[in-house]
């Protein structure tokens, strides 16, 4: 058994976590033991986006307090941690610096607690992928070949995964991602930052089949997305349609994207033959994609596998199970900024 700190910083979320993880590949199993996410949403609401200077002090500032409030008497009363884990990319840089220098700033004190403590960096887009894990209650044997659809405020990727520790991107998107395009939707709404969940609780009381706004992609032969068209379509749409009631927008935007998504992962799904899909990301919180999915893997017999609902946006439990995946698989990134690192 080993234990882990991990930090992420790499957009508008401060979070740490503490999380104890055993078993191989074959069967990890993880226990969270704290985490704890510090959301700058509301400073960044007025601006319509995360200001990454503002990002970056929120981030200075709340460091030291969450850690040595909530974690540092922790760690001392178990002698330390195993590994301290950080996320250094994708994400903005002046945030991705300010988690890494901090991981720095107390690996001194933590390694006088356990000398062979290991430091490492992880992958945002990995530490969403796995994140499933975390709640994960029974074995991995009847999850892959899988089909991974991560959704976040930044990307949209789809891959196929032959295992935990090995896996193939077949498409992506090629404007924007599908939480962002949520967010410039909402903005046209006048609504707040961000705007994902604003937007699926006004989709509530309208009708998906009100507007037939575009599918984009959807019956193009690869895997790729393209998500600008749609929000252009919903802005020229309330052009003309200024008195339109912003349920049944939102219904029919979010039914869009829904569609646009799970057509492309069950096609997916059905070429390379998997027995599961697994969600991840941001936009994985919102219920009705879940549930798109999730109903349509079952009338597929394949299996459906979301995080927990704490684990969707940005947290830290996440970069730990990342972290010990990549410990299993003994890789490890260097404790280094990468703001355009992928999959
Ligand atoms: O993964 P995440 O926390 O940050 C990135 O790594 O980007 O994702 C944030 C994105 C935002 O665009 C937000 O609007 C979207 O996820 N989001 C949602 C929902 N909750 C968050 N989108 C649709 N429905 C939701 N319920
Ligand atoms: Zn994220």
């Amino acid at each position: 058994m080993i234990r882990i700190l991990a930090i992420e910083t790499s957009c508008d979320e401060t979070a740490f976590a503490l999380v104890t993880a055993q078993g191989s590949l074959a069967d990890p199993v993880f226990k969270i033991e704290k985490s704890v996410i510090s959301s700058q949403a509301a400073l960044h609401a007025e601006w319509g986006g995360v200001v990454p200077n503002i990002a970056k002090r929120e981030h200075i500032k709340n460091l030291p307090l969450i850690f040595e409030k909530s974690f540092r008497p922790l760690i001392a009363k178990s002698q330390g941690v195993d590994l301290l884990a950080v996320t250094v990319g994708p994400g903005l840089e002046p945030c991705l610096w300010t988690g890494v220098n901090f991981a720095e700033q107390i690996r001194k004190d933590l390694e006088k607690m356990n000398p062979e403590m290991k430091v490492a960096g992880v992958n945002h887009l990995e530490g969403h992928l796995y994140s499933f894990l975390a709640s994960k209650k029974t074995g991995i044997s009847k999850i892959f070949p899988a089909v991974g659809l991560i959704v976040s405020g930044g990307h949209t990727i789809l891959l196929i995964m032959e295992s935990l520790a090995k896996w193939q991107k077949i498409g992506e998107t090629r404007d924007d991602a599908a939480g962002e395009t949520f967010d410039k939707v909402a903005r046209l709404l006048k609504l707040p930052y961000p705007g994902g969940p604003l937007i699926e609780n006004l989709a509530r009381d309208g009708n998906p089949k009100a507007i037939a706004f575009p599918r984009p992609m959807l019956n193009h032969k690869n895997y790729d997305f393209s998500f600008s068209g749609l929000k252009t379509a919903v802005l020229y749409y309330l052009q003309k349609n200024p008195a339109r009631s912003a349920d049944d927008v939102a219904a029919s935007f979010q039914a869009a994207v829904i569609e646009t998504l799970a057509g492309k992962t069950f096609r997916a799904a059905e070429e390379f033959q998997t027995r599961s899909i697994i969600l991840a990301g941001g936009v994985a919180a919102n219920r009705e994609l879940r549930q798109t999915l999730n109903r349509e893997a079952r009338r597929k017999k394949m299996n459906f596998f979301a995080p927990p609902a704490q684990l969707n946006t940005d947290n830290a439990a996440m970069i730990a199970v990342a972290a010990y995946i990549n410990f299993l698989k003994k890789e490890s990134l260097p404790i280094q900024p990468q703001a355009n690192l992928t999959v």
